[in-house]
């Protein structure tokens, strides 16, 4: 087993750390799982990030096994998944993710989307809530939110998610509701960082320019980007190298002049399901 990568953690609203570079495994298949997220592992990630919809926490979890790791060296997210949701649901749904991954706790548990046809959001972040008091989510966050359910919890918790981990990358980059969530200290976390693949990174307006002149690629300087926007990012890739290659990212700085460039290349564009009509 390799060292783990230099990552720097941030510090979330609840006191606990994160490492704010991870390893996603959304569409890595339930048998090539463990695979993957070994060789995450070997190559130094110790944050992933999964899901009870990704059907691959049984193979995350043989891979921490395996891995021989001290749990307190890993940080491990998984969600709710929507059907779950409610406060006599919510805790068994945990029980059932821990059983599959083989652990006790784990560090951060999310409501996978707010789930309009439920109607079961605010409840469900109360159950949240208990749950973290049993120690079994460390912290408690939420997923996909906008800012009406943000505000629906608000008026009715005390506690804050610790994240909300949404859909961001240079070309959906989310400035208002990441302004909107920053009051209350939530932190962001940028799904699809690489725009999933449905773009080429590429097309957008001096992202060739600048890897040119790092050296780098441009999913290399998008991960760079979400770093140095504060953002919390776990690429996801089944291939060693892009592993290698996408945690290449701390040993070059974009100028201020790059990140506006960025900035600037933002067209709106979401890729993935928007969250008023995500029911499944
Ligand atoms: N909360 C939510 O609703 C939600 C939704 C989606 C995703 N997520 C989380 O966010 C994580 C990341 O998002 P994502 O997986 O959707 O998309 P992503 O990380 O933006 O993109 C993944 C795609 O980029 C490719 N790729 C990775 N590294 C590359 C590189 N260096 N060069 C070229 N191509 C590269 C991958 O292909 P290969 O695998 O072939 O390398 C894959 O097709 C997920 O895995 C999951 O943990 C959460």
């Amino acid at each position: 087993m390799t060292d783990a990568l230099p990552i720097p953690n941030l510090t979330l609203s609840d006191g606990k750390t994160i490492p704010q570079l991870g390893f996603g495994v959304f569409l890595v298949e339930p048998d090539e799982a463990e695979r993957v997220v070994s060789e995450a592992l070997e190559v130094g990630y110790r944050h992933i990030d999964t899901a009870r919809v990704y059907k691959n926490e049984e193979g995350v979890g043989r891979a921490i096994a395996k891995s021989g790791i001290p749990r307190e060296e890993l940080f491990i997210t998984t969600k709710l998944w929507n059907s779950d949701q409610g406060a006599d649901t919510t805790p068994a749904a945990l029980d059932a993710s821990l059983e599959r991954l083989g652990l006790d706790y784990v560090d951060l548990y999310l409501i996978h989307w707010p789930a309009p046809k439920y109607g079961k959001h605010v409840e469900t972040w109360q159950a949240m809530v208990e749950l973290r008091e049993t120690g079994k989510a460390r912290s408690v966050g939420v997923s996909n939110f906008l800012e009406k359910h943000l505000d629906d919890i608000a008026a009715v918790s005390d506690v804050s998610p610790v994240v909300n981990q949404i859909e961001l990358h240079p070309a959906f980059q989310q400035r208002a509701l990441r302004a909107h969530q920053e009051q209350w200290g939530i932190r962001t976390e940028s799904w699809g960082p690489l725009g999933q693949g449905k773009y080429e990174l590429a097309e957008l307006p001096g992202l060739t320019d600048i890897a040119a002149s790092h050296g780098k690629s441009v999913q290399q300087v998008a991960i760079r980007w979400h770093l140095q926007e504060g953002l919390i990012v776990f690429p996801k890739t089944t291939q060693r190298e892009r592993m290698v290659e996408n945690a290449a990212v701390f040993d070059f700085e974009l100028s201020a002049d790059e990140m506006a460039t960025i900035a600037a290349a933002d067209r709106d564009q979401r890729v993935g399901s928007h969250p008023d009509t995500t029911d499944f």
